[in-house]
């Protein structure tokens, strides 16, 4: 039998074909376009997103025996707000989990329904590219949007929804729409009712390996797929992603180098932290994680090389960054405000640092240290928890990077484990799908078949030991600066 997975992400949706045993068969990676409408708003058609995983479902099965095929499922981008009307269609462009325009939504529900209250329903606060928000920014900004809602869901609910016909959703991905009590993994009906959203607006819950039914006869036919081909829910990317690397089980870490930074720890206790700096969620596992999530991770790395050097050649530019641990210059990554753990929608990318001597080389190497100083910022609100951590897993495509994983695993001091297949989220959602048919009695036992590590970059002592020289200089940085920010926003 053969598995799909899809990875509906932020820049293209990557769609994997595995067998049942794990082994990888054909990848396809298609692109769609990202609007930024305004300055800090993010915003994508999810009939791009359609259009390209058809396409993407046609090419990955090309060389292969589609009557195989016997069952898709997701990894998605999350928080994303998408609204259908009474037919079905689309009613305005997807607003994503980066969009920073809910400032005032989040301080109401913040401020005024309190973040005690949000956490007591939730498990979680208002972060601007929660969804919740966002539905509140919809009703104030765009009434007539508003009254036309008969659909609520999320970017790869939206996939589940053309393919099967199905109203669905997977605890993972509700957890980050602030309508989801996460502890009892069921709609929050106090939050409903702040949000004026209706239970019947909103998708059927499922865990992320459970089947929500086959193919409809349509799509199977122009896909070229089995009619009895299932759909299973799948699961919010960083939570697919954890399975795929087979971050599983209690107090297990992956790092996720994509557009956005994350850092998962899964947990088989519900749990909380006094700030709610950490999200708390439901796994795709069964069980819950903690997750701090930066908005700007690689895509910091892809500003730089694409947008403002105009190169591609990331490795030739990392070539000859040697001198670890001594850089002078330090980039604060909020090319998109920032999320965990300072929740600052107005924090912007700062270099800060440079003199006469500065090289391109210098700034490189400051904007691939400066993501991973603010990894180690959430990393740090897990350790004040008591969550001892020694090791992570890595995924995206910032983890290709030698350099950068070597620079994770001293900034950090963690053991970095580097596993056989990078696509941490297609690969989970591929897992996720064999679950559903019964391949695996558990997501738990297809990980320990199925996730193989081929490599570990240890920490080094006198690395960490600079390292920790550099870090405490980078985090007094934003608390000087985030004033600042305010004002030039
Ligand atoms: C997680 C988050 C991002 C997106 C990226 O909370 O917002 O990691 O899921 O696709």
């Amino acid at each position: 039998m053969l598995y799909i997975g899809v990875d509906l992400g932020t820049s293209a949706v990557k769609l994997l074909l595995m067998e049942a045993s794990g082994k990888i068969v054909n990848i396809v990676s298609k692109e769609y376009p990202l609007s930024f409408p305004n300055p800090g708003w993010s915003e994508q058609n999810p009939e791009d997103w359609w259009t390209q995983v058809k396409a993407g479902i046609k090419e990955l099965i090309a060389g292969s025996d589609a009557s195989q095929v016997a069952g898709i499922s997701f990894g998605g981008q999350m928080h994303g707000l998408v609204i259908l009307d009474e037919n079905d269609q689309v009613i305005r462009p997807a607003i994503l989990w980066n969009d920073g325009r809910t400032v005032k939504e989040c301080d109401y529900l913040n401020n005024e329904i309190g973040k005690d209250k949000l956490s007591e329903y939730t498990a979680n606060i208002s972060f601007t590219g929660f969804t919740a928000p966002k539905i509140l920014w919809v009703k104030a900004n765009e009434p007539d949007n508003f009254a036309r809602i008969k659909k609520i869901m999320l970017p790869k609910d939206f996939i589940a929804y053309k393919l099967s016909g199905v109203h669905c959703t997977d605890v993972s991905d509700a957890s980050g729409m602030l309508l989801f009590d996460v502890k009892n993994r069921t709609w929050s009906d106090e939050m409903l009712k702040i949000c004026d959203v209706k239970k019947e607006q909103l998708p059927q819950i499922f865990e992320s390996y459970e089947k929500v039914g086959n193919l409809l006869p349509e799509v199977a036919k122009e896909l070229g797929l089995p009619e009895d081909c299932l759909v299973a829910a799948g699961a919010g990317d960083n939570a697919a992603a954890a399975v795929g690397t087979g971050t599983v089980g209690d107090g297990a870490c992956n790092i996720s180098l994509g557009t956005s930074g994350t850092i998962f720890i899964s947990s088989d206790k519900f749990g909380v932290d006094d700030n709610n700096a950490l999200h708390s969620f439901d796994h795709a596992d069964g069980t819950y994680h903690l997750m701090g999530c930066m908005l700007s991770a690689a895509s910091c790395n892809k500003w730089w090389m694409e947008d403002i050097l105009g190169t591609t050649e990331y490795a030739l530019e990392q070539n000859g960054i040697e001198d670890l641990g001594k850089n002078h210059v330090f980039f604060l990554p909020y090319l998109m405000g920032e999320r965990s753990p300072h929740n600052d929608p107005n924090a912007r990318g700062t270099f800060i640092g440079m003199t006469m001597d500065t090289s391109r080389r210098d700034m490189t190497q400051a904007i691939l240290e400066g993501v991973a100083f603010a990894l180690r910022d959430s990393l740090e609100v897990a350790r004040s928890l008591g969550v001892d951590i020694k090791k992570t897993r890595i995924c995206g495509g910032g983890a290709k990077s030698p350099l950068w994983k070597k620079m994770i695993a001293n900034i950090m001091n963690l053991e970095v484990e580097v596993i056989k297949s990078e696509e941490g989220p297609a690969l989970g959602g591929a897992m996720l799908a064999a679950v559903a048919k019964g391949e695996y009695a558990s997501v738990k036992a297809a990980a320990d078949a199925i996730v193989e590590v081929v490599d570990v970059v240890k920490p080094e002592a006198e690395l960490v030991a600079r390292y920790e020289e550099r870090y405490q200089k980078f985090k007094a940085i934003y608390p000087a600066l985030k004033p600042v920010y305010a004002q030039i926003v």
